[in-house]
């Protein structure tokens, strides 16, 4: 074990040389005229409006580890992870990056890159370890606080997001966690305890992460917990595709409304701060240049992104839902209506791809091929098939994820689409990133001289650049992710971080993608704005920085 450890750090020591040595970073050019233009652009950060956060993401389950430690409690994620056959290799996340005992190294590197802003979740089992049937943790608020704080020394705008996947299984046991409506009282409870806690220097707030995504892997496809699906979409023990998505969308928005209602009447105005809703926003475009078709990438979208966003800005589920769905879609009653118009300051968008939609009103889209994802031609998908083909040719460039492709013009596309018929709401890019296909000499690539990933970010920054010249109210970016982290059923095989991480010795390592980004941002130009707290670093002794909270010195 001490030699594989020694050779482990040897083999990154080597690497990290290699990787200072290759300090430029060249552009590259893909197939496709128009993204070659994308790509030849040199992207600059004086291209984005002052006080534009540019940041680092992660979350809580994919990086922390320590499930065990300090009275967090296991969650939904630790008991599916450790059931055989869920996770690719058998991974699970129980160590993940150390992130709990390696957040000040963390929050060091993200230094070293000059973001501006972090944004990571708080885990409900560190916190409220048995939800609303036990108390809140100590240990879990002063594992955040000194996150926050020493975010905060460093100048680094905390954005935190409240729930992002993992819940206590104690929540799921009782009453089947987003399927129950009394899960909105606790996550309620949740969001008091974080804004009584942290509010007082958190001024970016997110309720839910992926409300859409949650609703369609957890219970329409039956990939995450609790694995619940019906055919064709897959064989669970257990589940209705067809009507539990839209029951858990429903809880959703409503524990949402309800913890953005508490945080306006109790904690925002003395706080200052600001809260949203972040949505996966892939962007559809028509597969041929049928009208039927794209009709079909315009409901796709509708049923995607405006399930979760038209509730949180209009106060109802969008027309084309109720068009095609019957009684299965919930209603919200006038109050609720009322509870859920206007519920969200800013829309968070995680945008990674743009696939291909078909219509499947009036053609078939029965699967014939493996890679072909059942169920377009039901009401829960809008009667929208959607692939990244198109003729055998792929949209884009393929990544890690199957389903996902390099398409800068669809940050443009999807920005665009969301300024229109949100009527330009403030928006930040909650998450963009880019993992390398699974391949030997891919990931060597990854890890040493990750010149796709530069590229990648590269051209979806200047397609950002462009839709907020065109008047787009974007107000920050956030790539995904600072590390590589447990990419939840993926495990460790998926890639998205700007730092290797060393999964013996748990060492962070820079990829070219990091520091490109620290020279991006280092363009400091103009824009610059002082740090809230300028403390040197100098002034931290070795790494242990002073815990601000209430004036005491405590040791992280
Ligand atoms: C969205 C999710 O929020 C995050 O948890 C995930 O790792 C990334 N996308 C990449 O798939």
């Amino acid at each position: 074990m001490k030699v594989s450890s020694a050779l482990s750090s040897l083999v990154f020591l080597l690497l990290l040389l290699l990787t200072s040595v290759l300090d430029f970073v060249p552009n590259i050019i893909v197939e496709g005229g128009e993204e070659n233009a994308e790509q030849a652009e040199d992207v600059k950060r004086s291209q984005f409006p002052d006080g534009f956060l540019f940041g680092v993401a992660t979350s809580s389950y994919q990086v922390e580890g320590a499930v065990h430690e300090d009275g967090r409690s296991l969650s939904n994620w630790d008991v599916f992870a450790h059931t055989k056959g869920n996770i690719e290799n058998g991974d699970n996340a129980d160590i993940a990056d150390d992130h709990y005992h390696h957040y000040l190294e963390d929050i060091e590197i993200m230094h070293s890159l000059g973001v501006d802003s972090y944004r990571f979740s708080v885990s409900w089992e560190r916190i409220l370890p048995r939800g609303k049937f036990g108390d809140v943790n100590p240990a879990g608020i002063l594992f955040y606080n000194k996150i926050i704080d020493n975010l905060l020394l460093r100048g680094i705008e905390p954005f935190l997001t409240i729930h992002h996947h993992d819940l206590p299984q104690e929540l799921m046991d009782r009453y089947g966690g987003w399927l129950s409506p009394l899960i909105q009282e606790d996550f309620v409870r949740l969001a008091e305890a974080c804004f009584k806690h942290f509010g007082d220097r958190v001024r970016y707030w997110i309720t839910i992460n992926e409300p859409n995504l949650v609703s369609e892997f957890a219970y329409e496809r039956g990939k995450y917990p609790p694995a619940r699906c019906s055919p064709p979409f897959g064989n669970c023990s257990a589940g209705n595709s067809d009507v539990e998505p839209l029951i858990v969308m429903h809880h959703m928005l409503l524990a949402h409304a309800k913890a953005v209602k508490l945080y306006r009447e109790q904690f925002q105005a003395k706080q200052g701060g600001t809260i949203g809703l972040v949505v996966s926003t892939h962007m559809y475009e028509p597969l041929t240049d049928d009208e039927l078709d794209r009709e079909a990438a315009s409901r796709g979208l509708a049923f995607y992104v405006g399930w979760s966003f038209d509730p949180v800005v209009f106060g109802d589920y969008p027309p084309e839902m109720r068009r095609y769905h019957g009684s299965e879609l919930p209603t919200f009653t006038s109050d609720e209506r009322q509870l859920m118009r206007d519920s969200t300051d800013f829309l968070g968008l995680n945008h990674y791809v743009t696939l291909y939609a078909k219509d499947c009103i009036h053609s078939s889209c029965t699967c014939f091929v493996p890679s072909c994802f059942p169920g377009g031609d039901r009401a829960i998908r809008g009667f929208v098939s959607t692939t990244g083909f198109r003729d055998g040719v792929a949209i884009g460039e393929p990544t890690g994820n199957p389903r996902f492709f390099v398409v800068p013009r669809g940050m443009e596309e999807a920005v665009d689409y969301i300024k229109e018929r949100y009527h330009n709401k403030p928006m930040f890019i909650t998450e963009n990133g880019y993992s390398s296909p699974k391949g030997q000499q891919e990931q060597v690539d990854d890890l040493q001289h990750d010149i796709k990933r530069v590229a990648y970010h590269k051209s979806y920054l200047s397609a950002l650049a462009r839709a907020i010249r065109n008047g787009a109210d974007v107000r920050g970016y956030f790539i995904w992710s600072l590390i590589d982290n447990f990419e939840w059923t993926d495990g460790y095989d998926i890639k998205f971080g700007l730092y290797a991480v060393d999964r013996v010795t748990m060492d962070r390592i820079p990829k070219s993608s990091a520091k490109w980004y620290r020279d991006f941002l280092h363009n400091i130009s103009f824009n610059h704005q002082e740090p809230r707290i300028a403390i040197p670093f100098s002034s931290a002794a070795d790494g242990f920085l002073p815990n601000i909270k209430n004036g005491t010195a405590e040791m992280a």
